[in-house]
């Protein structure tokens, strides 16, 4: 199902696509739809994802990876372009983690992050998860979102799913962020 992204409170805006220095195109926010990834969009999923992971924020994902958990992604587009993606990994029946969440360098500050995360929680509540979180050391995006900073031990499925099997288990620098769901920021 696609979705444009609302019009709520924000501006309509644009950002410029650089392509070696040069504009090519803007990125409109009322072009943009978001929709459930597709097993063709693997390619551009992973491209997106790596492109930006030199930033520090988000860990990289396999191609095979992304494969076998595409109908989990949300993608935003910008006709047939990928500008930004978002992975809901389920961490148990009742708890449900935002993973590899990113847009563009050329399409941010147009609402985009805001409509995937709200577009995940829509999911997630209508499959009858109660709280959403993410791990991140960059918590900032979240916050303005309606998470809370919350000790890991309060999310014990995650320790037990990933951390515990992670060499930074107990010095880690992430920041968990809790959303029940029910409260996002529309935006
Ligand atoms: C974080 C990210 C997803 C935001 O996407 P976006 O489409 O630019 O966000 P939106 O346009 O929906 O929202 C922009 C708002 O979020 C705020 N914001 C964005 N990143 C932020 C951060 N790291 N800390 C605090 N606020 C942040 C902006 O200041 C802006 O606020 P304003 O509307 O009051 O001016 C994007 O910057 C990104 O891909 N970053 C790199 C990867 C990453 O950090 N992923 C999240 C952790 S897994």
């Amino acid at each position: 199902m696609n979705a444009l992204l609302g019009t709520g409170a924000r501006q309509f805006g644009a950002a410029v696509v650089r392509s070696r220095g040069l504009a090519v195109r803007a990125v409109r926010r009322e072009a943009v739809a978001i929709r459930q990834a597709e097993s063709g969009d693997v390619g551009a999923i992973h491209e997106l994802i790596a492109g930006h992971v030199a930033e520090g924020h988000l860990l990289p994902r396999t191609p095979a990876e992304i494969a076998a958990h595409a109908s989990r992604f949300v993608v935003a587009t910008d006709g047939y372009q990928i500008v930004g993606c978002a992975d809901i990994a389920p961490l148990s029946d009742a708890v449900s983690e935002v993973r590899s969440l990113v847009i563009g360098a050329a399409a941010r500050g147009l609402g985009i992050g805001h409509g995937l995360v709200n577009e995940l929680v829509r999911r997630a509540g209508s499959a009858g998860v109660r709280t959403l979180c993410a791990f991140t050391s960059a918590p900032g995006f979240f916050v303005q979102m309606g998470f809370s900073v919350v000790p890991h031990s309060w999310l014990p499925e995650k320790i037990q799913a990933d951390c515990r099997s992670c060499t930074r288990f107990r010095s880690c620098g992430q920041y968990a962020l809790m959303l029940p769901l029910g409260q996002s920021c529309q935006r």
